[in-house]
C-alpha cells in the first residue's frame, strides 16, 4: 500500500514579508530619569534604553496591529482573500472574550473563510503564533494560501517603577508562507523550555504589568542557556554558527547579558577566536534599533529586533541567523532561519526609519495625559470624534454602550472614500 504520507514533501517554510507599526509619539528617557531624580546614565547606559513609544488618544493594540498588517499588504500587494490564518500575539487584550484577531480581520477586508485567532503567552506569544501558523502554511490546508502573523502590545508598568523606563509600543506583522522569500525557518529542531515562575505578570483587574525584576532577568537567562544547549545537542550548531543573534530585548542590556551568557558557555574568547566586544557588534548591535527607539514591546519585541537588523541593511541571502525569544511566566524557544533571496530588496527598507522621523516628541504633562488616557480606554463612555486619514488610517474612537468603536479605511481604499466603522449598536 503506498503511503500517502511519504508522497507529501513538507515544503520549506517561514516569513514572507514583515512590517513594523510606531505609534506616533514618544517620550525621553533622558527626560524621566531627569523627572524622576536618577542619574541619566543608569536608564541610558545601565539599560541602553533612549525613547519609549506611547500611544496616543486613538491608538489602541487593535489600531495598531491593523497599521503593521496594512503596511505589510500595501508593500507586497497581496490580494487580503489570499490570507487564510490569521492570528494575533498579544499580551495587552482588549476583550475578555473577543480577540484583536477580528476586529483586524475587518479593517483588513480579509476573507470569511479565514481562521482568527489570539494567542496569549507573554512575550513568547508572538513566537507562538508563528509557530501555529508555519504548521499551517505547511500543511496542504493551507492549499497556497497565506497565513498573517501580528504581534501588538503595549508595555506599561507604574509611575516611578523600576520597569517605567522600558515601557513602549508597537505592532509588527509578519507573512508567514511556505517557499518563503525574505527567512527560512529551521522546522527540524524544537528547542523550547517551559518552567512556572512569577517574574512578570498582569492580573486581569489591573492595566500594568506586576514584575520582580531582577528575578525575571534570571529566569531570562536560564531560560536562555537551557533553550540554547538543547538547540546544540540537536544540530551541533553554537554561536559561532550564526552570523547574527536576535534576543527577545526588553531593554537593549538584557541583550548584552544574553550574549555574555551564550559567550561564556562556549568558552569564551580563546575558544571562539574573537573578543566578546567583537562577537556582540557583529552578531547583536543591529538588531537593537527597535528596543532603544520604541522600549520593550513585549510579544513584538523579537520581531521588532529582525525589523531592526534588516534595516541595519548589511544582509545576504543564505546567512544564519538564530532567534531567542522569551515570554514571562515562562516559555521560551530558541530556533534558527536563513535569508531567502529577497534578502536584497529588505536591506535598509523595512520603512521602520521613516516611521521613526514622523514621530513627535511629547512632553511630561502629555505623558501623564496619555497614560490617563490609556487607563480610560478600557471604560465605557470614553469616546472622541475624529476621521481617519492615510497617515492614520485606523482610529479607535472609545466605547459606547460596551461596544469599541473604530474609524478605518481599508486597504486600497482612498482617503475621501466613505470610511468603514465598526462597532456602532
Ligand atoms: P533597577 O533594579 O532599578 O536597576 O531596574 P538596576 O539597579 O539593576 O540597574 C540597572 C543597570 O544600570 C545595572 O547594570 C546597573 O549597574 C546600572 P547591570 O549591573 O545589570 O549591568 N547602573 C548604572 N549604569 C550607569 N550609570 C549609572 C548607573 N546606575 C546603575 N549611574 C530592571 C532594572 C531591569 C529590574 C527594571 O527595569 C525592571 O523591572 N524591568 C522590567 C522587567 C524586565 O524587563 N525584565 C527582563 C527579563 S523578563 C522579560 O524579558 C519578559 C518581559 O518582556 C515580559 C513578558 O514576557 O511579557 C519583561
Amino acid at each position: 500500500m503506498t503511503n500517502t504520507r511519504s508522497l507529501h514533501t513538507i515544503p520549506t517554510v517561514g516569513i514572507d514579508a514583515v512590517s513594523i507599526f510606531v505609534p506616533h509619539h514618544y517620550f525621553s528617557i533622558e527626560e524621566l530619569a531627569h523627572i524622576r531624580n536618577v542619574d541619566a546614565e543608569k536608564f541610558t547606559v545601565g539599560l541602553g534604553c533612549s525613547k519609549m513609544a506611547i500611544l496616543g488618544p486613538t491608538e489602541d493594540p487593535v489600531t495598531m496591529a491593523a497599521g503593521a498588517a496594512r503596511g505589510l499588504i500595501d508593500r507586497t500587494g497581496i490580494d487580503p482573500r489570499e490570507v487564510g490564518m490569521l492570528i494575533v500575539g498579544t499580551e495587552s487584550a482588549v476583550d475578555e472574550s473577543k480577540p484583536i484577531a477580528v476586529y483586524v480581520h475587518e479593517m483588513l477586508g480579509l476573507s470569511p473563510r479565514c481562521r482568527v485567532m489570539d494567542l496569549k503567552n507573554a512575550c513568547y506569544a508572538g513566537t507562538a503564533a508563528l509557530r501555529a501558523a508555519m504548521a499551517w502554511a505547511a500543511s496542504p490546508a493551507a492549499a497556497g494560501r497565506k497565513a498573517l502573523v501580528i504581534t501588538t502590545d503595549v508595555a506599561y508598568y507604574d509611575l516611578a517603577s523600576p520597569g517605567e523606563p522600558t515601557q513602549g509600543a508597537a505592532a509588527v506583522a509578519l507573512l508567514v508562507t511556505a517557499n518563503p522569500q525574505l527567512l527560512v525557518i529551521d522546522t527540524q529542531a524544537e528547542a523550547v523550555y517551559t518552567r512556572e515562575v512569577m517574574d512578570f505578570w498582569r492580573p486581569t483587574y489591573r492595566n500594568s504589568a506586576l514584575v520582580d525584576g531582577h528575578f525575571s532577568l534570571e529566569c531570562y537567562l536560564e531560560s536562555l542557556r537551557a533553550c540554547y544547549q538543547m538547540h546544540k545537542e540537536m544540530t551541533g550548531l553554537s554561536l559561532a554558527d550564526f552570523r547574527h543573534v536576535v534576543f527577545h530585548t526588553p531593554f537593549p542590556k538584557m541583550a548584552h547579558k544574553a550574549h555574555h551568557r551564550l559567550f561564556e558557555l562556549e568558552g569564551g574568547r580563546l575558544a571562539l577566536g574573537m573578543s566578546e566586544e567583537d562577537s556582540f557588534h557583529w552578531k547583536v548591535e543591529p538588531t537593537l534599533g527597535a528596543a532603544r527607539e520604541l522600549g520593550n514591546v513585549y510579544a513584538a519585541s523579537l520581531f521588532a529586533a529582525l525589523i531592526s537588523l534588516l534595516e541595519d541593511g548589511k544582509l545576504q541571502a543564505g546567512q544564519q541567523i538564530a532567534l531567542f525569544s522569551y515570554g514571562s511566566g515562562s516559555s521560551s524557544e530558541f530556533f534558527t532561519g536563513r535569508f531567502g533571496p529577497a534578502i536584497a530588496a529588505w536591506n535598509g527598507n523595512t520603512g521602520f526609519s521613516d516611521q521613526l522621523t514622523r514621530r513627535r516628541r511629547i512632553s511630561y504633562e502629555e505623558y501623564l495625559f496619555y497614560r490617563a488616557a490609556y487607563e480610560q480606554r478600557n471604560r465605557d463612555g470614553y469616546f472622541v470624534e475624529d476621521q481617519p486619514t492615510e497617515e492614520s488610517p485606523y482610529l479607535f474612537l472609545g466605547i459606547k454602550n460596551h461596544r469599541r468603536q473604530y474609524a478605518f479605511l481599508p486597504p486600497g481604499r482612498a482617503a475621501d472614500a466613505s470610511t468603514g466603522v465598526l462597532g456602532e449598536p
